[in-house]
């Protein structure tokens, strides 16, 4: 067994964070809940442990809409933006530390995901949900507006543990604590609806 969470594309005012983060447990211990888990996939839980893939259907998320499923006892996100976010996304790049990812990318950035978008295909994002200042779970933040991040936030993702802010393909912004963008799992299609995370044929 293992689990799915999913994110309805709204401001994450829980401030919900992987109680894996353990490193922050100091700084969000108040703010931390469970993730409610709503689905299960194959791999058995001695098999997850030492890494297996995982394969997950997303046919079932809808536009803005995130599931989070746990890999190597890691939250990795699938989010699937709109095509407004997706044009977006250019847009911020003078805003952004790393735009093309070209920090680390044997760390961070498979060369599948060396773009603009961070993703295989521009409509899903695939990224391990680990702030990469201090492990902390981000939350979403995924409406514009949002009154705590500034009229001009266009939506993305607030780590709450020293802030942090990251845009829809996981880019950190600039001036913040952690030094690299969200990293991306290797992961490959198996269908139109159906993804591998943890094996992308290249090891
Ligand atoms: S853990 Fe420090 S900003 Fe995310």
């Amino acid at each position: 067994m293992s689990e799915i969470s999913v994110d309805t594309p709204k401001i994450d005012n829980s401030k919900r964070t992987w109680l894996i983060a353990s490193t922050c447990a100091g700084a969000v211990g108040g703010v931390a809940v469970a993730v409610p888990f709503v689905s299960s996939f194959q791999p058995s839980e001695r098999a997850k442990a030492a890494g297996a893939a995982v394969e997950v259907d997303i046919a079932g998320i809808a536009p803005g809409e995130k599931i989070t499923v746990e890999w190597r006892g890691k939250p990795v996100w699938v989010l699937r933006r709109t095509p407004e976010q997706i044009a977006e996304l250019p847009k911020l790049d003078g805003q952004l530390a790393d735009p093309q990812s070209h920090r680390n990318p044997a760390e961070f950035t498979p060369s599948y995901a060396q773009n603009e978008h961070r993703s295989i295909k521009p409509e899903y994002l695939v990224a391990v949900g680990i702030c990469t200042h201090l492990g902390c779970s981000p939350s979403s933040a995924f409406e514009a507006g949002n009154p705590a991040l500034g009229a001009d936030w266009p939506g993305g993702f607030l780590c709450p543990c020293h802030g942090s802010t990251f845009d829809l393909a996981g880019r950190v912004y600039k001036n913040k604590p952690a030094p690299d963008n969200l990293e991306i799992p290797p992961h490959k299609y198996l269908a139109d609806t159906k993804i591998l995370i943890g094996d992308d044929g290249k090891a």
